[in-house]
């Protein structure tokens, strides 16, 4: 049975079949009034809607059950957009990290915190001492939240863990919570988040125990898609980051990296090295890593939210865009440097805060965040073939979101052609 959208303002980006860069990012297409015809979970025709009637393709009702068994939507002129795809969230965490917060708001640093024990370590305690049922709550808790802001395609990392043991229940823990939410989630490993307390004046021994051990046995679960580590100082050096991800590709999986945060490291330049799919974060970046970055292809997925969280500077995305690099945005949502999960918050910071045209930021957050995650073929814009994932927003254009700011502008969301909120 057919579902057809009518009376909508639809917007959304085409897949060209690679992530969309420069001016290709602000090239968005507009159907007012724009209609849909949505078939076994996916678009089957998309366009303007008097083509549609034209073909005596709808009725003029509202919820109305067509002779031939299709229903009919009247969205009575709203915005309609892809469902967002968040390519990069930690939000498997057993506990959030409040106390932490207040600290920093009293002027202490996030990676002194890092340093002292705190920070991702303090994560890792409470994963470790939580029973794998509090953690799915958690979980679930945080990817139904996320779906409430629009997200209907998301990726989540361990790295709470640290040990084989709790990276592996965290790894089981997001894939049963995959099967248990509407969204697609997209699993990562990341075992290289930080040095585990145990192993402080061992860190030769815990890159040994990724290479060796972890690493391993996340692959054989089968569950990861992506292997990303955290290049830092103090946490881990170009060099085993690079012995890391080679290992990880190795393994069978594609590769991320969260690089040059607070540190230029060069993990930009390394990324596009290793030809990871995306670099992460980016904040104190140069010209010449993106530079490499534009050459290889490599996406930037900036995260506006964790500088706004860290009161440091934003990623230089519009120099990004200038440089042919391709942009995505995404949440981050993690306890500790950025506690979000809104999707219309990020879009708010890129557009308001870093100059990024709203066309480019809805960019980042549907198709070319789908490319930066393996999912492009399926979700990140609203063409035939592709799931009808999508949302009808508040007003009638997106710019309802950095217009409307602060306040969620998703009315109603569609997964596979469903309402699902
Ligand atoms: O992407 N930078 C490293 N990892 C996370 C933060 C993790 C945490 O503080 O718990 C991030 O910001
Ligand atoms: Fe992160």
């Amino acid at each position: 049975m057919d579902t057809v959208i009518r009376n909508a303002r639809i917007y959304t980006h085409r897949d060209t079949g690679v992530p969309l860069r420069g001016d290709a990012a602000v090239d968005l297409t507009v159907y007012d009034p724009g209609a849909m015809v949505l078939r076994n979970g996916l678009v089957h025709w998309i366009g303007p809607e008097n083509e549609l009637l034209a073909a005596g393709g709808t009725s003029v009702g509202s919820g109305s059950t067509d002779p031939d068994g299709s229903v009919t939507i009247d969205l009575g002129g709203r915005a309609v957009i892809p469902g967002f795809v968040d390519p990069h969230t930690h939000l498997c965490f057993a506990a959030t990290r409040e106390n932490e917060f207040r600290m920093r708001l009293g002027g202490a640093d996030y990676m002194q915190i890092h340093r002292e024990g705190g920070g991702i370590m303090s994560s890792v305690r409470s994963l470790r001492a939580a029973s794998r049922e509090d953690l799915l709550d958690r979980t679930l808790l945080g990817l139904r939240r996320s779906l409430s802001f629009g997200v209907t395609t998301v990726e989540v990392k361990t790295g709470y863990g640290l040990s084989t043991e709790a990276e592996l229940r965290q790894l089981e823990v997001i894939a049963e919570a995959a099967g248990r939410v509407p969204q697609d989630v997209v699993p990562t490993f990341l075992g290289a988040h930080s040095i585990p307390q145990e192993y402080r004046d061992r860190r030769d021994e815990f890159v040994n125990l990724v290479l060796e051990e972890m690493l391993p046995a996340a692959a054989e679960t089968g569950i990861p898609r992506y292997c990303d580590v955290f290049t830092e100082e103090g946490v881990f050096s170009v060099a085993e980051s690079e012995r890391i991800l080679t290992r990880g590709r190795e393994l069978g999986m594609e590769l991320k990296a969260h690089v040059d945060e607070i540190q230029n490291l060069g993990g930009a330049a390394m990324a596009a090295r290793l030809g990871c799919v995306s670099a992460e974060h980016l904040i104190a970046a140069d010209d010449q890593g993106l530079e490499a970055m534009a050459e290889s292809g490599t996406i930037a997925i900036v995260l506006p939210g964790t500088s706004f969280s860290l009161r440091k500077p934003y990623a230089r995305a519009r120099r990004m865009i200038e440089l042919g690099v391709p942009l995505a945005l995404a949440t981050d949502c993690n306890p500790g440097s950025c506690y979000t999960e809104s999707i219309p918050f990020i879009v708010t910071l890129a557009v308001m805060q870093m100059g990024v045209p709203l066309e480019t930021a809805l960019a980042a957050v549907t198709v070319n965040a789908a490319y930066s995650i393996g999912m492009a073929d399926r979700v990140g814009t609203l063409e035939p073939g592709k799931q009808a994932d999508f949302l009808v927003l508040e007003g009638s254009s997106p710019a309802i979101i950095p217009y409307h700011a602060g306040v969620n502008p998703v009315e109603a969301v569609y997964k596979r052609g469903a309402p699902v909120l």
